[in-house]
């Protein structure tokens, strides 16, 4: 298939990118769904791998069967044989009742089976001996059942190292690899990571009714691309949740803002990586001249973007309590003060290009409102993180990847000096 042919099933599953490697996934999942062979998806946490077997089920004969999703590394030992291939009543203390286990229940249709890398080597032998001959004993009994299965697996453990660390077997391997599908991390794809930024901006703005979703200039586009994103496309989702909540004061997104969030660019153009090397202070020491200069600059603009939101904290105050007054349109009333909030002093701007609104005095309030939902969201990370730490700052920021700095200011704004 070519890339424009996979666009309708990106759509359908709200896939975002062009990159050769990830068409490459879906084309072959596509290929793969009308067989029963069994599928490895591997690669990094966080790249996308349980959008594949979805696809793999929807597009395949078994469509109308039953799927289920698994994730192995999420049951205790002691039950995954019996949830996976069912038990007899009295089969061990607590079993009441004869439970089939997937395998018995998605007889004729598809079994995700997420982190098989977590199962048990007993699990591992049962699970081999079904994906070879449909066949399969419950918890508790001596009776071989069939089934017809089709497994689809996925793992972000390396599988060849778990083999050699005689943790995973290797015949099982081979069995489950049948079809590999690799799903590419998000550093190798380039524009991708901009469509995503963007998707994700989208969704954030839509879903908390924000009048503008945040954007990057094209330095932070430079930087985007050449950071490493170790947590991959989940990283990328929840930074940029994050940062469409707590970016007030503008929303075009600098290489100033993306370094609060600890994005620095880690990978040369040549594709290589920056060498960061920590010293023992926990101080980054930055090889390479240029990665070190860039700091220098990001940080000097954390201070002078810090000094200026003290400065207008320290401003007299216009009255905090502002009425929209109901006959100014959002056109001219660029700066919309919010109502009642003493400790928020800097106004929120209303964005130049947002589409005229046919009414503009609802517009007006609904915008008002709509960001105190936002503060109000601010708020409750905040909190959240420092509960979560107990009270740590250091630990809420590094958390919330924000300075400790910002975090002491917006603990003042929002009156939680005593959590
Ligand atoms: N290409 C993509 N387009 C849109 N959203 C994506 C894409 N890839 C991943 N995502 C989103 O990123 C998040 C993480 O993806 P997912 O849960 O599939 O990761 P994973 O590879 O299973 O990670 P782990 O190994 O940690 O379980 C999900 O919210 C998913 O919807
Ligand atoms: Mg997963």
């Amino acid at each position: 298939m070519n890339a424009k042919d996979l666009q309708p099933i990106k759509q359908r599953y709200g896939i975002v990118g062009n990159c050769e490697a990830l068409n490459h996934a879906i084309d072959t999942a596509l290929q793969v769904a009308k067989t029963d062979l069994s599928v490895l998806i591997t690669g990094e946490s966080g790249v996308g791998k349980e959008i594949i077997p979805r696809l793999i089920h929807d597009n395949s004969l078994r469509r109308t069967r039953k799927y289920f999703a698994i994730n192995c590394g999420s049951i205790p030992e002691g039950t995954i044989d019996s949830e996976l291939f069912g038990h007899e009543k009295g089969a061990f203390t607590g079993a009441i009742g004869e439970h089939e286990g997937y395998f018995g229940s998605a007889d004729g249709g598809t079994l995700f089976l997420d982190e098989v890398g977590e199962l048990p080597l007993s699990t591992q032998a049962r699970l081999l001996r079904v994906l070879e001959n449909g066949e399969y004993i419950r918890v508790g009994s001596s009776e071989v059942r069939k089934t017809n299965v089709r497994v689809v697996a996925a793992t972000n453990v390396n599988i060849q190292m778990a083999i050699r660390d005689g943790k995973f077997r290797e015949d099982l391997f081979y069995r489950l690899n049948t079809i590999p599908i690799k799903m590419p991390p998000l550093r190798e794809r380039g524009d991708d990571i901009l469509l995503l930024f963007k998707k994700f901006a989208m969704e954030i703005a839509v879903k908390y009714q924000m009048p503008e979703r945040i954007s990057l200039s094209p330095e932070a586009e430079e930087v985007m691309k050449r950071y490493k994103w170790p947590g991959n496309v989940r990283q990328l989702k929840n930074i940029t949740e994050q940062m469409s909540i707590l970016m007030r004061d503008s929303r075009i997104v600098t290489p100033a803002v993306l370094s609060d969030y600890e994005i620095w660019p880690t990978i040369e153009e040549n594709g290589g990586l920056v060498r960061v090397s920590q010293t023992s202070g926990g101080v980054h020491s930055y090889d390479s001249e240029r990665e070190m200069l860039f700091q220098m600059i990001n940080a000097l603009h954390r201070e002078v973007s810090d000094l200026k939101q003290q400065l207008s904290t320290m401003a007299p105050v216009a009255p905090t309590s502002v009425h929209v007054a109901s006959n100014v349109p959002v056109a001219d009333a660029e700066v919309v003060p919010v109502v009642s909030h003493a400790h928020l002093q800097q106004p929120i701007v209303s964005p130049p290009h947002v589409a005229p609104h046919a009414d503009a005095t609802p517009y007006a309030e609904e915008y008002v409102e709509e960001s105190l939902s936002i503060e109000e969201q601010e708020k409750r990370l905040i909190i959240k993180a420092l509960e979560k730490n107990r009270g740590r700052r250091k630990k809420a920021a590094e958390e919330l990847h924000i300075s400790e700095r910002t975090l002491y200011r917006k603990i003042k704004e929002y009156g939680l000096e005593e959590m």
